[in-house]
This record gives C-alpha cells, sequence and structure tokens, in this order.
C-alpha cells in the first residue's frame, strides 16, 4: 500500500473509534444547524480533529481541505476530508454513514479512502493500482440495460433551485430502471458503484469532500466518472454521474434533457 494511503487508512480508522464510542450515546451528542437541513455535530468536529491530527503528524507541510474546519496551507499535495459523510442518518442511528478521505497531488485525485465504521469495511484506492474492499479487489458490475439497472442517487435537500430539473431526471429515470436508492451518505453510494451493489448514482450540489474519494474508487473500478454534461468538472460543480460504463451512459442520456444552463457546467 502507498504509505499516504496507509496514513490516511489509519486516519480514517482512528475517525471511526470516534464516531462508534459517540453512537452508543446518540442522546447526548450536542447538534447545531449549519443552514436549513444541515447539522454538525460535535462527532463531526471530534472526527475531523483526529484525522488531521494523524495526517499532519506524518505530513506536516501538506495542505487539508476539510468540512468543517475549511483550508489551510498550500502544497501540492492537498487533503480532502469529510469526517462524517451521512451526518443526519448518524444523529438517527440508521447505520448508513462513513468517513472519506482523499489526496489530491496537483489537482489531481491519487488516493482514496472510504471508511463505514458500522461494517468496519474499508475501501481504498490508488490510482493506477485499482479499487479494493477490506484489501479484496473490486469492480464495478457488467451491467449492460438500464432495466436492470440498481441506481442510488441523493435528493437535493438544503438547496432547492435544482429540485426541478431533479424530480424531472428522476421521473424518466423510474419507469427504466430496476430501483432507485436514497441511502443518505454519498461516499458510501460512491462504493456501492464500485464494488458492484449499485451500477450507477447520480446526485446534484455535492461538495469535493463528498466524492473526491468516491470518484477515484468508481474510476479504479473499472466505471466512468463525469459531470452532468459529460465532463470532468464534476469536483468544482458538485454534480456527479457515475456507474459501469453502459448503465453511465445511458444515465447520461436520460438526464440531458433536463439539463437547465447552470447544470450543464
Ligand atoms: C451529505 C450526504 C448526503 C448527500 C448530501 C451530503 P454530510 O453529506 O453525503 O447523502 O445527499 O448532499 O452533503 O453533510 O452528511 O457530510
Ligand atoms: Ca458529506
Ligand atoms: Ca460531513
Amino acid at each position: 500500500m502507498h504509505p499516504m494511503l496507509n496514513t490516511a487508512v489509519k486516519a480514517a480508522r482512528r475517525a471511526g473509534s470516534v464516531i462508534n464510542r459517540a453512537s452508543n450515546n446518540l442522546d447526548v451528542i450536542k447538534v447545531e444547524r449549519k443552514q436549513q437541513n444541515d447539522f454538525v455535530s460535535e462527532v463531526d468536529r471530534a472526527a475531523e480533529q483526529a484525522i488531521v491530527e494523524v495526517l499532519l503528524d506524518a505530513y506536516p507541510t501538506h495542505s487539508i481541505l476539510a468540512e468543517e474546519s475549511g483550508s489551510r496551507g498550500d502544497s501540492e499535495f492537498q487533503w480532502v476530508i469529510d469526517p462524517l459523510d451521512g451526518t443526519t442518518n448518524f444523529l438517527h442511528g440508521f447505520p448508513q454513514y462513513a468517513i472519506s478521505i482523499a489526496l489530491r497531488h496537483n489537482g489531481t485525485v491519487s488516493q482514496g479512502v472510504i471508511y463505514d465504521p458500522v461494517n468496519n469495511n474499508l475501501y481504498t484506492a490508488s490510482r493506477g493500482v485499482g479499487a479494493f474492499l477490506n484489501d479484496r479487489r473490486i469492480r464495478v458490475t457488467k451491467r449492460v440495460n438500464l432495466q436492470d439497472a440498481l441506481i442510488g442517487t441523493g435528493f437535493p435537500y438544503r438547496d432547492f433551485q435544482h429540485v426541478d430539473a431533479y424530480l424531472g431526471m428522476l421521473k424518466d429515470l423510474l419507469p427504466r430502471c430496476a430501483g432507485i436508492r436514497r441511502p443518505g451518505a454519498a461516499a458510501l453510494d460512491l462504493a456501492a458503484v464500485a464494488s458492484g451493489h449499485f451500477d450507477g448514482f447520480f446526485e446534484l450540489g455535492l461538495s469535493p469532500w463528498d466524492i473526491a474519494a468516491g470518484v477515484l474508487l468508481v474510476q479504479e473500478a473499472g466505471g466512468l466518472v463525469a459531470d452532468f454534461a459529460g465532463n470532468e468538472n464534476y469536483l468544482e460543480s458538485g454534480h456527479v454521474i457515475a456507474g459501469s460504463p453502459k448503465i453511465f451512459a445511458q444515465i447520461l442520456q436520460v438526464v440531458s434533457p433536463h439539463l437547465t444552463d447552470a447544470l450543464k457546467r
């Protein structure tokens, strides 16, 4: 394993213990509302602190982009961190949440870790080396027909500017695929595409820390990722479609009539 990936795994496991310990006592967790439907708890913050400590201890000159504490440092190496993806699930005891850590080198994601602390599932990927679940190689599905495909998504929940476009996409996709799921943690949705539980995934308005590690997992598992216009601007726009190659192409085709100008960027 690449030494930087190894450090990211250590950081993710450290955060996993913070989160697992806190999950035994959900009633006493202090929660703040960042904005409508957007919550942060002391657990998100403690997990992030644990991650940053491990990373900067090993690589003091690297820079950080973390959901709760923002960005710091200036280096060709940048760690992109979501300490708890699926906070709403976590706060409700719904066991679908994860830690996501990616490393960008000169802007390109080169290492990624997603750790599901409930099931002790560790997803890792290094660019050019492949994607793994607990050290076993994972690959996207070979499914060819959208009508057989299980698709993951995320509903708009905090920014409703694209809700009409999104509902139009959903309406067209529902009768054309085998099923649509909204589990509530984008990092795990992408991990599910990489490991072949989902054939595809699409969501609007995500942040780089939600998707950086998951996108690398999907690519290294043989899948394709793009923004809604079919380009590579997803880390900037936050609009993501991912999937096994044939299903990815069919999702892109179904959503494209619904693109507004804002969604083409
Ligand atoms: C959220 C989850 C959710 C997605 C949201 C994300 P958070 O992350 O990934 O599935 O729909 O867009 O913001 O806020 O729980 O880290
Ligand atoms: Ca997130
Ligand atoms: Ca988060």
